[in-house]
């Protein structure tokens, strides 16, 4: 097969065997991705999804993929840069991606020295968080980290809000886009920096193929129903649900399942008139959802009244997987 080809990359091929194991010889890890519009209740759910979880006696890690974290605000306890023990079989991660921008920096210098001075821009660590598309990429190398690395049954990803798409699905694209023009430019650019230094150009292309092919570890974990379940949150109201309509189709229509939803802030009763008004344009949104996705489990989650954190999201667990509301479908053997 030619090494041109980037389609034909193996495991094998770039020495990162261990790194990447293929994901059958993977002992069994679940993804739970928490997607959806801004505000509407993903950091709490992930966090009452990771209770939920752990007091089922299974490790589990709320991994935080939004730059703007909230999962220490939402436990009640400061997190840190490094996964922390919040209680019994639970854990919480908030990377810090100021720090991990220069260490994915320093990592991959090479690769972003060289591709940067193509197109004569110059770009400093300090920089490179903030360019677009950076914080998945970090943020997609570290989930890679935990998932070859084993040590939890669930990874619950509390996701930044989603306007069409989730990023995990797109990186393979962008990397790969990104290999096939190197590739494509390999015979003469590689051999350049080969000559400037000895083994230069074809370290380059393992650091892209690396990246790639974690990128494309993610993806498949994700689009692997044995793997991975997409919960999205919503809100009865029009924008929300119009947008999480626009989500879900742009989700299943790269090959990834959505398996439920769940329909945050939905009001108790009250006789007062304003609510009586609320309540039932509420209700004519929550039956349409309840319709149009009678292929997924469909949950329902009262608005508190207050902020949701700390003890509150026991109440949360309970009301979405003790009621049986929602259904972990790995929790059993
Ligand atoms: N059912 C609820 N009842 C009352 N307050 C809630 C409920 N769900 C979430 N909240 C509150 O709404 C706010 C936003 O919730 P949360 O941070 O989970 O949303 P998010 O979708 O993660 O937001 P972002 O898109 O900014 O990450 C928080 O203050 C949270 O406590
Ligand atoms: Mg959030």
């Amino acid at each position: 097969m030619s090494r041109q080809d980037p389609k034909v990359l193996s495991y094998g091929e770039i020495g990162h065997k261990q790194l990447n194991p293929p994901l059958d010889q993977l002992r069994a890890m679940r993804l739970i991705y928490v997607a959806g519009k801004g505000g509407v209740g993903k950091s709490v759910c992930s966090a009452a999804t990771g209770i939920w979880t752990s007091a089922q006696g299974k490790e589990t890690l709320a991994f935080s993929m939004d730059p703007a974290h909230s999962l220490s605000d939402i436990f009640d306890i400061d997190i840190g840069s490094q996964p922390k023990s919040i209680s019994d079989h639970l854990y919480a991660y908030e990377p810090d991606l100021a720090e991990e921008a220069r260490g994915f920096f320093r990592r991959y210098k090479n690769i972003l020295t060289a591709l940067f001075g193509l197109f004569e821009v110059e770009v400093k660590p300090e920089d490179f968080g903030n360019m677009p598309g950076v914080s998945e990429l970090i943020f997609m190398d570290k989930l890679n980290d935990i998932f070859v690395e084993k040590q939890y049954d669930f990874v619950v990803i509390d996701s930044a809000p989603t306007a069409m798409v989730l990023p995990l699905l797109q990186l393979p694209s962008i990397t790969t886009g990104f290999v096939t023009r190197v590739l494509g430019m390999r015979s003469k650019w590689i051999g350049v920096l080969n000559l400037l230094e000895s083994g230069f150009g074809d370290a380059i292309l393992k650091e892209i193929r690396t990246m790639r092919i974690k990128a494309e570890t993610m993806r498949n974990a994700l689009i692997d129903p044995k793997t991975a379940s997409i919960t999205v949150v919503t809100i009865p109201e029009k924008a929300a649900v119009e947008e999480s309509r626009r989500l879900i189709e742009t989700v299943e229509s790269h090959g990834v399942h959505v398996a439920s939803l769940i329909i945050n802030h939905v009001m108790r009763e009250c006789d007062c008139q304003f609510c009586q008004n609320k309540m039932a344009s509420q209700t004519s949104y929550i039956q349409d959802l309840q319709s149009r996705y009678s292929d997924k489990r469909v949950a329902i989650l009262p608005d508190y009244g207050a902020e949701v954190k700390g003890e509150g999201l026991q109440q949360v667990a309970q009301d979405l997987y003790g009621k049986g509301q929602m259904e972990l479908w790995t929790l059993g053997p």
